[in-house]
């Protein structure tokens, strides 16, 4: 395999092994005779050979009923199930960028790269998201300053950050987070003595949900999404 990867001729690859100097996931090869299924892990000299996987980001359009995580322990459907039928088998594993409740549908980015993902993620790159909001009872003016105000969550023991809410109708807001705390949405507006009914995430920074997509597809983002957000991120 290393042979065919260009590393060295089949006779050389051997004569590195005897010198100890190649390695499996930092355990030296003792013997040309190793079954090697990939290159990955495996280094010259403390040098990988593999290239890095490159990074990649797609857009996925979460369906409700899924959970954002790998397992559920209650045996609920995960957003991997949906993916494994519609990514490539050989793709590279991705991770979601922040959760979206069960119950809670729209835009999920996924990423292979730890870097994008913080980026992302992290409230002080104040990455806005927004939300589409149906609630269970009329909206009331005085949500806008308390929104913008912040509120104190017992739990964490913090005041969410500024959020922008705009009134779109009697039972219908547009919310913009750039957090991500644990039911964030639902639980400001009950803090206000409202309930939601549904929850629907319409993009993060400058990407916008594709309105081909449908609930249960995904696709890469674009050259241009991505510098994009690359720019967003970096100017704020
Ligand atoms: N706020 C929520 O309450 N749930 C989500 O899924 C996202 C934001």
């Amino acid at each position: 395999l290393l042979a065919r990867a260009g590393v060295a001729s089949r006779r050389e690859v051997e004569r590195m092994i005897a010198d100890k100097r190649i390695a499996i996931d930092g355990k030296t090869v003792e013997t040309p005779a190793t079954l090697l299924e990939s290159l990955r892990g495996v280094t010259v000299d403390g040098k990988p050979v593999a290239k890095p996987e490159p990074t990649r980001l797609f857009a996925f359009h979460k369906p409700t009923g899924l959970i954002t995580a790998e397992h559920d322990p209650r045996g609920r459907p995960t957003i991997y199930d949906a993916l494994r039928n519609a990514l490539p088998k050989d793709a590279p594993r991705v991770m979601p960028i922040g959760r979206l409740d069960f119950n809670t549908e729209g835009l999920l980015l996924l990423t292979n790269d730890g870097d994008w993902s913080r980026q992302l993620s992290q409230p002080e790159n104040q990455v806005r998201k927004h939300y589409r909001v149906t609630l269970e009872k009329p909206l009331a003016d005085d949500y806008v300053t308390a929104f913008a105000e912040g509120m104190w969550f017992e739990y964490e023991g913090i005041t969410t950050r500024p959020a922008a809410l705009k009134i779109r109708s009697p039972f219908e807001a547009d919310v913009w987070l750039c957090e991500g705390r644990y039911h964030q949405i639902k639980r400001m507006f009950h803090a206000v003595g409202n309930q939601v009914v549904s929850l629907h995430r319409e993009s993060m920074g400058a990407i916008q949900l594709d309105p081909a997509l449908a609930p249960g597809q995904y696709r890469a983002l674009t050259a241009t999404e991505i510098a994009s957000v690359d720019q967003a991120s970096t100017s704020s």
